[in-house]
């Protein structure tokens, strides 16, 4: 039974990784990407969209969505001001040749409406993969959505630290607004990535070396982005840098293989709109006595292993 899927995403490295491997997969059927600002601005983030796909002959349509967070005119630290010191680590184009096919003229959000007010895509599983703004913004427009969209998988949020600031993850944090609202809009089934998982399930040297001998388009572009990765990521200065999270295409295995995500828990999650140290925090409500009702599945930890063979398996069809 193939899976039907729209990735909502803000192509930057892991991001493509995500899309390859959703075009790939002979059990998973890619429908649309839908692409938001976040990594790299909107335009960046929409001809990245379009590369990969060219990359892979794929005709998956990309339509583009929001330019800038639901109630913010920037991110709570501006971009420049929090790229300064780490420009190489999101490049503003993934190194792939400049795209041949054009970005949709439906907006992303009209898209998400329709799509999902058609009720012969019921089945259509929505992975977000950036900030949450799209999102947010087709359940404001459209709150018949939020019974109709069957599963959001998003990659966002952490539990007791960042990588933004000390408490924040990035998605999360730039558009705290949009995933606030997001995970109260009532979406029967949520399913939440924090970097907890994607920082436990990390790829390796090793796997690129493994995907380098698949061969294909998508084997060898993801080796040559993931390697990117490696070598750029902001680690400790005396880390063997050998691996790195691959954040987003977690997301796409745990479609494929449920089990790739461990300690898996319903929460209730909230994200912090207005702390002075804490704004875009994801407060995961843990606690055994606690009588909040969950309104989310999240994996605080993920399995490397059935992650890597995901992918490699991905690669191979
Ligand atoms: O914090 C990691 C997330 O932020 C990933 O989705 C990455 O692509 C960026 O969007
Ligand atoms: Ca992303």
């Amino acid at each position: 039974m193939t899976i039907r899927l729209i990735i909502d995403c803000d192509t930057g490295t892991d991001d493509a990784v995500a899309i390859m491997a959703a075009v790939c997969h002979s059990e998973l059927e890619l429908v649309a990407v839908t692409t938001v600002n976040g990594n790299v601005p909107l335009s960046n983030t929409t001809e990245n969209s379009l590369r990969v796909l060219d990359h892979l002959g794929s005709r998956v349509g990309v339509y583009a969505g929001a330019p800038r967070p639901i109630m913010r005119p920037d991110f709570p630290i501006p971009r420049d001001v929090l790229n300064g010191d780490e420009p190489a680590f999101q490049i503003p184009y993934l190194d792939l040749p400049a795209s041949k096919t054009s970005v949709q003229e439906q907006g992303a959000v009209s898209y998400l409406i329709d799509y999902y007010m058609d009720d012969a895509n019921l089945d259509t599983v929505l992975v977000a993969t950036g900030p949450l703004t799209n999102v947010a913004l087709a359940l404001a427009a459209e709150p018949r959505l939020a019974s109709r969209i069957p599963q959001l998988v998003l990659m966002g949020g952490s539990r007791g630290w960042g990588n933004v600031t000390a408490v924040a993850e990035f998605n999360i944090w730039v558009d705290p607004e949009a995933a606030e609202s997001v995970l109260g809009a009532g979406i029967r089934d949520v399913t939440v990535v924090p970097l907890n998982a994607t920082h436990s399930a990390q790829i390796t040297l090793e796997d690129c070396d493994l995907f380098d001998a698949i061969g294909t388009p998508a084997a060898i572009a993801s080796s040559q982005i993931i390697r990117q990765r490696i070598l750029n990521y902001p680690d400790a200065p005396d880390a063997v840098k050998r691996s790195a999270p691959v954040h987003d295409a977690i997301c796409i295995a745990y479609l494929v293989r449920p089990d790739v995500l461990e300690d898996v828990g319903r929460y209730r999650v909230h994200v912090e709109t207005t702390g002075t140290h804490t704004l875009g925090e994801m407060v995961i409500d843990t606690r055994l006595w606690s009588d909040s009702v969950p309104n989310a599945r999240v994996a605080l930890r993920a399995n490397a292993q059935i992650f890597s063979a995901f992918l490699s398996d991905a690669f191979r069809d």
